[in-house]
């Protein structure tokens, strides 16, 4: 049995290259950080154009805290502008912002965008947009089971009760399907700690060119590269 469906309902981007991109360019990093922002609004826009309606994105993750303080004060920076900027056509678009990840670290400023943010696009019910934001996959799993075995202890629930939906429901992602499509650009070819429970059926896809040369062509190309994967979740092929 084989399932051929054409457009994800689900999207995960590990954004990578901005770095790149500003080097080839002899500009600092956050220069491609900001040209990064530019594909961001690009592909959000094309995802709910093509009916996907959950696109999540890696936008920086826990071990991104151990880079220069300027560029995390630039990454930090460069979400409260964009959260500030687009809050109010994201809602008119119909996209809902969930940030997620750990809400630690973060300056009160930060904390106060990630509030304004998922208040002003509450409504939204054509895209579901989840900025990945101090977000480490493991750190997630750890996580939940510290909360599964808590309510053990607790005596609300069986250590033989957890099974695979207990733990999903234990996750960040809690109410969101898995990603169809995880796309890394740059060319690297690894999930650095990103969805990794939820990655387990997902198609992969890598492209070489740098996240701000994303653009809708790239993204269209990426939708194509999907539509011609054969899903079989470990069963067999249907021929008839
Ligand atoms: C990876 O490229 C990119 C990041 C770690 C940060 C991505 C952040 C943004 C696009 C801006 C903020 C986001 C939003 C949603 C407003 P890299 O720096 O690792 O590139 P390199 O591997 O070429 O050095």
């Amino acid at each position: 049995m084989s399932k051929r469906v054409t457009i994800p309902t689900h999207i995960a981007i590990i954004m990578d290259g901005n770095g790149r991109w500003a080097k080839q360019r002899g500009k600092e990093r956050y220069e491609g950080h900001l040209a990064g922002v530019k594909s961001v609004r690009t592909v959000v826009e094309a995802a709910a154009r093509a009916g996907v309606k959950y696109l999540t994105l890696y936008a920086f993750s826990t071990e991104n805290w151990g880079r220069p303080t300027a560029e995390v004060d630039a990454i930090m920076e460069l979400f409260c502008r964009t959260v500030v900027g687009e809050g109010e056509t994201l809602a008119a678009q119909g996209v809902r912002v969930k940030i997620m990840g750990e809400r630690t670290r973060f300056s009160a400023t930060v904390l106060e965008m990630i509030d304004r943010i998922e208040t002003t696009t509450a409504a939204g019910d054509r895209l579901t947009l989840v900025l990945a934001f101090n977000y480490s996959s493991r750190r997630e799993m750890v996580l939940a089971m510290q909360s599964l075995a808590e309510r053990v202890a607790a005596g609300q629930m069986r250590a033989e009760d957890i099974d695979e939906e207990a733990v999903a429901a234990s996750l960040m992602t809690n109410g969101i399907p898995d990603p169809d499509l995880i796309i890394r650009t740059s060319g690297e070819c690894r999930l650095s700690n990103f969805l990794l429970w939820q990655a387990s059926y997902a198609e992969f896809y890598f492209p070489e060119v740098l996240w701000p040369d994303f653009d809708e062509r790239a993204f269209a190309e990426a939708l194509e590269a999907y539509a011609g994967r054969d899903r079989r979740y470990g069963l067999v092929k249907d021929e008839s």
